[in-house]
């Protein structure tokens, strides 16, 4: 069976204080669902989150990451320093990359060979613009964003592989994709897949979505079949609303 995760973007939000006490807050909060939950602090308060998390089943994960082992990368993060911390998952792709950072699907395969050559998960993510769906190209944009950065792998890799649909149209601007265009593109995906790694791979493969996910539309987004979990942005930093997409399941 496919594993659910809901996994916390916390984004460029939360000092070191604002951390220890969000995740004080976590901690608190109990779990009915299986789902895995993880979080991603920024970069400065990961060791802390570690610290501050210490028994609990929450993961806690990066952001981001640099392509190269080690070197002249001024303000730049290593795989080898985030598993230093103990990360072991790392966010790659998100729109917020690729959109003010510049961060091409080219970039990404590189950056996804090396987390996985240091034996890191990745959680990559992909979506379409607003002007994209409009013209119904949604599905060739992601089609081409999914084979550029992953299609040179090895279907094993896919064991490390998350994948986070996120229509760029939907996050942080409280609208969200409705259930049945979720599961339009999550069933397009997992297709996408079959085709070139065999139906087993992709079933394998958990896909979640990410867009203004709210404890009010968590449960029916998360009742369709192809939707494995969600990435959570602004409710991610409030640890009931937290909890309950955690517990939609
Ligand atoms: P929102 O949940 O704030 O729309 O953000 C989604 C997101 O970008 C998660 O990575």
């Amino acid at each position: 069976m496919r594993k659910h995760i809901v996994a916390g973007n916390w984004k460029m939000n939360n000092d070191l204080a604002m951390t220890q006490s969000l995740i004080t807050e976590l901690k608190k909060q109990s779990q009915t669902s299986n789902a895995e939950v993880m979080i991603a602090p920024t970069f400065t308060n990961l060791w802390s989150a570690f610290e501050t998390l210490k028994n609990s089943k929450i993961e806690v994960i990066a952001q981001n990451m640099h392509f190269a082992e080690s070197g002249a990368y001024t303000g730049e993060i290593s795989a080898e320093m985030l598993k230093s911390v103990g990360v072991q998952t790392v966010i790659l792709g998100h729109s917020e990359r690729r959109a003010y950072f510049n961060e091409t699907d080219e970039l990404l395969a590189k950056k996804v060979d090396t987390a996985l050559n240091n034996k890191m998960r990745v959680i990559f993510c992909f979506g379409e613009e607003l002007v994209d769906r409009k013209s119904g190209n949604h599905e060739t944009i992601v089609e081409n964003q999914i084979k550029k950065a992953l299609f040179h792998l090895e279907a094993d890799n896919f064991k490390n592989i998350v994948l986070a649909y996120e229509p760029v149209w939907a996050i942080g601007t409280g609208e969200t994709a409705s259930p049945e265009q979720a599961q339009d593109m999550h069933g397009f995906i997992r297709k996408t897949l079959a085709k070139k790694y065999g139906q087993e791979t992709a079933n394998s493969v958990s896909i979640l979505y990410g867009g203004s996910v709210k404890p009010t539309n968590a449960k029916e987004i998360f009742s369709k079949p192809d939707v494995d979990g969600g990435l959570i942005g602004g409710a991610a930093l409030k640890a009931d609303d937290f909890y309950a997409i955690v517990n939609a399941f």
